[in-house]
């Protein structure tokens, strides 16, 4: 088998600070596998979640997929204890592989080490969030494919640095966001897109939870996690960097610290709280299904209200974000209640309402909207749906996303169900909620410069002059739906309106008049016939409207 040829000395040398990025020869980039051959895998940072990933690999082999869990990585011996007795860290998980756990060339704590080995294929990236780019990107310069969790990276200059090595080396990433697995997102994206929903105005979605003991606390920590079975230095990372920033704080900043080590998800260097660890799932496959990707405008609010527990992120986050296609997505969670807000996309016509949760979920229903209603107060609960889709897939949506990737890898195709492309926008998304709850300051999303940039009033501005000038609606990616649903039908007596130019009644034969009408065939223009002939359903939104008025 023709591996990656490859230079230790060159490779620990440029992965460290002032790092540049690594050559892979064209015969590996390009390299495709035998039906029979083997693919090695190799496991880095091996805790709680990357035990599900050795799971799915070792189903795989009992399976006959010729998958290898080939070498791993972690800076903690581990305890085989934890887990179920499943046990997490690098000599339980090594055992768990059938590696040799004195083979000090497949078993590490330092991943330079294992990315060395031209045996391995595909890197796995299971650790916090820091070290998600400076891996990935190693790892793909190294000719590795890469899974990486969730969340892509850990700033935004990162998840562009990855996006690039990935087209660049031409290597296959799949971002773990196993819900991409399950069909819905992209049957949902369909029918959005078809244009049955009508415009595309709010997407919404949420991520509750309670836990009496502060969220992440769960991460049970204990007294043999110490600086003899932790490589903190190698934790922390301050000696690496990506993107022109040092990845990590230095041990004088953060001090050696079990907890935080353990429930590094409560502090800002290693995460972004449930912005980046939960939202992350979420605005990952409503963006996929609503058909946006960046958004132009981000604000995040939120604070810790309850968890006065010396963590850094907050207990209540909410970001919205707004959209150049015209639409805005709100996503919000507390960490002290568990009632969800529903995940549903809004358009003119029609309300998509997800159904069921997890990583797969029941489908979604289509509630229509009664769009000659006339001003109505709230109404609780909804009517029939006229249209369902019922998900057929369950059980484990990691192990699917595995393979596809794996699929993806045999084939060399960069598509994966989660590619670092859609990845990089969730995780701006997110990550620009963290900026803006952080700084107090909206932002926009500069597509020049891949940058957040302060926010400033020309949003509004924009889209006030839009609609002074009678503009049309922008719609989502790959919109098909024409103009149905996605235009306004003004009362009659708006003629009446409009500035009276030089004492001139604007309603007055000859006076200039500016008005909009619904494209013919188009569903406004069919309800408002129907009311010109005052026997359709809005004739009766008329009369609402001119009561209203009185
Ligand atoms: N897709 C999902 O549903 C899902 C679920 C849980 C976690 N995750 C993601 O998986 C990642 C890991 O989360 P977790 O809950 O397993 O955390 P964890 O703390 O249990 O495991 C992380 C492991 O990485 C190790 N590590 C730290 N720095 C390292 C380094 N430089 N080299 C090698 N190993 C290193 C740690 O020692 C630890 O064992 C996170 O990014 C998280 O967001 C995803």
């Amino acid at each position: 088998m023709a591996k990656t040829q490859f230079n230790r000395r060159n490779f620990l040398q440029t992965s460290a600070i002032g790092a540049s990025a690594l050559s892979l020869s064209a015969a590996s980039a390009a390299r495709v596998y035998g039906a029979n051959e083997k693919i090695n895998i190799a496991f880095l940072g091996v805790g709680g979640r990357c035990q599900q990933h050795v799971d799915v690999i070792l189903q795989m082999q009992k399976e006959n997929k010729n998958v290898v869990p080939f070498a791993v990585c972690d800076v903690w011996d581990g305890d085989p204890k934890l887990g179920n007795g499943k046990g997490r860290g690098l000599y339980p998980t090594a055992e768990r592989c059938g590696i040799n756990v004195n083979d000090k060339t497949r078993v590490s704590k330092d991943y330079r080490k294992i990315l060395e080995l031209k045996e391995v294929d595909i890197a796995c990236i299971a650790t916090p969030d820091h070290w998600h780019a400076r891996m990935s990107i190693d790892a793909m310069n190294a000719g590795k494919d890469v899974y990486c969790e969730k969340p892509m990276t850990r700033t935004i200059a990162e998840a562009q640095e990855v996006v690039d090595a990935a087209k660049k080396s031409n290597r296959v990433m799949s971002v773990g966001v196993q819900s991409m697995a399950d069909p819905t997102w992209t049957e949902a994206y369909n029918y959005v897109r078809s244009g049955k929903l009508g415009k595309v105005f709010q997407g919404q979605t949420s991520y509750y939870r309670n836990y009496l003991g502060g969220q992440w606390r769960y991460y049970p920590i204990t007294k043999e996690m110490n600086p003899k079975t932790i490589d903190w230095e190698m934790f922390l990372g301050n000696k690496f960097e990506c993107a022109g920033a040092k990845i990590g704080p230095s041990s004088k900043e953060v001090p050696f610290d079990r907890a935080v080590w353990a429930q590094w998800r409560c502090y800002w260097p290693f995460g972004g709280g449930m912005f980046t660890d939960l939202f992350v799932h979420q605005m990952t496959h409503l963006i996929s299904a609503m058909g946006v990707r960046y958004p132009a405008r981000v604000v995040g609010g939120g604070g810790i209200y309850l968890e006065y527990d010396g963590r850094d992120v907050p207990d209540v986050a909410t970001i919205v974000a707004d959209y150049d296609e015209g639409c805005q997505v709100i996503i919000s969670a507390t960490m002290c209640n568990d009632t969800q807000l529903g995940e549903m996309i809004r358009g003119r016509l029609g309300t998509l309402k997800f159904t069921g949760g997890g990583d797969y979920m029941k489908g979604f229903e289509v509630y229509g909207q009664n769009i000659a209603g006339g001003p109505a107060k709230p109404k609780e609960g909804l009517d029939k749906p006229i249209h369902t889709f019922t998900n057929e897939k369950s059980g484990n949506a990691t192990y699917e996303l595995w393979a596809n990737f794996l699929d993806c890898v045999k084939a060399r195709k960069r598509e994966t169900l989660s590619t670092p492309e859609l990845g990089a926008a969730a995780f701006t998304t997110v990550a620009m909620g963290v900026q803006s709850y952080r700084t107090g300051k909206g932002l926009f999303w500069d597509k020049s410069s891949r940058k957040p940039i302060d926010a400033d009033s020309s949003w509004a501005t924009k889209l006030e002059a839009r609609s002074k000038q009678g503009g049309k609606p922008s719609q989502i990616i790959g919109w098909q739906g024409g103009e149905s649903g996605s235009v306004v039908v003004p009362p009659d007596y708006m003629k009446l309106g409009g500035p009276w130019i030089n004492g001139q009644d604007p309603s007055e034969p000859g006076a200039k008049k500016t008005s909009i009408s619904a494209p013919k065939g188009s569903d406004e223009a069919v309800v408002a016939e129907a009311s010109n002939s005052r026997s359709g359903i809005l004739s009766k939104l008329r009369r609402k409207l001119k009561g209203a008025a009185e």
